[in-house]
């Protein structure tokens, strides 16, 4: 299983530390939550704290967008050094040609599905996109309860994704531990986003162990 914790979970007082501590962890990505107040009830951190830290962080950089009409942003995200940029399907008008704008500018493409969104919208796109992100909860905070219905939805995913000859990776955000983590694995997750479960740990490098071996 890849592994990418979310550093929404992490004490921003201590950036240093919690990179330090994922660079020499067994972690895959460095998934990063951009939130504007409005796509989502809450505002996160933004492009110049990005851009401090990436120098920083040897794992690649999962950018989670949830900002309505990313496509604004592509450019930012791309200079903050982003492998990835993953927007919502919902807050896209023309999703097409943000994934391939998003391409243009060098970086891998994700499209999330919040849970109250339909694998099926994905069926005309599926070939052009490197990856799909499952929201496990409502998008916008940390620490909420898994929504159990993503399972199935993982599922359906890879059907669609195996049925079409896709090369998308399964990426699930959200509630995510070793007990849910086992079920998304089983249901054919590639990558696990977890914040909580990873930085509050007693032992971080033992939680990103525990989804690693799934
Ligand atoms: C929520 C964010 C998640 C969040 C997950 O909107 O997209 O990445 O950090 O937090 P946990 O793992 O605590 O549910
Ligand atoms: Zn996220």
């Amino acid at each position: 299983m890849l592994v990418a914790p979310s550093l929404l979970a992490a004490d921003f007082a201590n950036l240093h530390g919690e990179l330090d501590m994922l660079n020499a962890s067994a972690a895959d990505y460095l998934h990063i939550d951009v939130m504007d107040g409005m796509f989502v009830p809450n505002i996160s951190i933004g492009f110049p704290v990005i851009k401090s830290i990436a120098p920083l962080a040897s794992k690649p950089l999962d950018v989670h967008m949830m900002v309505m009409e990313p496509d604004r942003f592509i450019n930012q995200v791309r200079d903050c050094g982003a492998y990835l940029m993953n927007v919502h399907y919902e807050a896209c008008r023309h999703l097409n040609r943000t994934l391939q704008l998003i391409k243009d500018a060098g970086m891998k493409c994700g499209v999330t599905l919040n849970p109250a969104t339909p694998v099926g919208m994905l069926e005309d796109i599926i070939e052009d996109v490197d990856l799909v992100l499952i929201m496990s909860v409502n998008p916008g905070f940390g620490g909420q309860k898994f929504i159990g219905e993503s399972i199935k939805k993982v599922a359906r995913l890879r059907k669609l994704i195996d049925i079409t000859g896709s090369k998308a990776l399964i990426e699930v955000d959200g509630g995510v531990n070793a007990e849910t983590g086992k079920l998304l694995a089983q249901a054919g997750a590639d990558i696990l986003v977890a914040g909580s479960y990873v930085f509050k740990a007693s032992d971080p490098h033992e939680a990103i162990n525990s989804l690693k071996v799934l």
